[in-house]
């Protein structure tokens, strides 16, 4: 699929891999929309996507709010007329032993990490359905498959999202030709761990440091390369890890 003038959605668009994957498809053609609670961050990556020849709409929202994730949607319909695509990418990884009980954050990773995806679906699907076409990526992790140190309730959810995938997948994909991509990234260099607040984990995580990591834009072509095959391909998985990691 050429991805010129599609209109993608992109979740968690104000750091990391949404920052990266919005720069790259902007460059690629698509009318990229730019979502986050971080209106400000968003504001900026709208201007560099501009000054690029690009185009780019913002829309702050909070995934775990579905009336936020509506007024997302009917915001890009008013802008762009359709919806080509969503990544949902907005995710949490407060990392925490479960003896530790940090029970608001366990909830803030299912809120964010699985509410969020299962909002950003039924936000678009009328529209895809209507269409009977579209794309829908969802950032799950090599998490969905390994446990690490810290990691039960991410994992858990990442896991989650990797069957939800599945499931979209098998209801969407043969009879609509609604395509669905789980991306599962090993360790990416982004801020990701910043709400980590478990001190067990805080010194574990900074033996991690002198690893070479993935690189958001890594991920940014995985996302591309999914987008971008003929309509007769879906790309059911990406598995991506850096190559120093375990
Ligand atoms: N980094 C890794 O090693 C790695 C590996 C595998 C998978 N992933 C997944 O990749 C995705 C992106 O993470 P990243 O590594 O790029 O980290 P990041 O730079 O921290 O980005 C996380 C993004 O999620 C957004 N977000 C958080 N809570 C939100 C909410 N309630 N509503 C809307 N947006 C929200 C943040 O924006 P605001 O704060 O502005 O709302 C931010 O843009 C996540 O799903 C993560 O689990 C990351």
């Amino acid at each position: 699929m050429d991805i010129k003038d599609k209109v993608i959605i992109i979740t968690g668009a104000s750091s990391g891999i949404g920052e990266a994957t919005a720069l790259k498809l902007s460059k690629e053609g698509a009318k990229v929309v730019l979502s986050a609670r971080r209106k400000e961050k968003l504001t900026d990556l709208k201007k560099i996507i501009e000054d690029q020849g690009g185009h780019a709409l913002v829309v702050a929202a909070d995934v775990t709010k579905k009336a936020d994730m509506e007024k997302l949607v009917a915001k890009t319909l008013e802008v762009y007329g359709t919806i080509d695509a969503i990544i949902n990418n907005a995710g949490l990884m407060p990392l925490s032993y479960v003896k530790n009980l940090k029970t608001d954050e366990w909830e803030q990773m299912v809120d964010v990490n699985i509410k969020g995806v299962l909002n950003g679906v039924a936000a678009v699907l009328p529209t895809l359905m209507k269409n009977k076409k579209g794309h829908i990526i969802n950032i799950s992790s090599t998490a969905a498959y390994r446990y690490f140190p810290g990691g039960a309730v991410y994992c858990a959810t990442k896991a989650a999202v990797k069957m939800f995938s599945e499931g979209l997948r098998q209801e969407l994909a043969p009879k609509m030709g609604i395509r669905v991509t789980s991306i599962e990234p090993g360790a990416v260099a982004t801020n990701l761990m910043d709400t980590i607040t478990d001190e067990d984990i805080l010194g574990q995580v900074s033996k991690m440091k002198d690893m070479t990591k993935l690189e958001s834009e890594d991920i940014a072509e995985a996302i591309y390369y999914a987008l971008m095959q003929p309509s007769r391909v879906n790309i059911n998985d990406v598995y991506i890890m850096p190559t120093e990691q375990q």
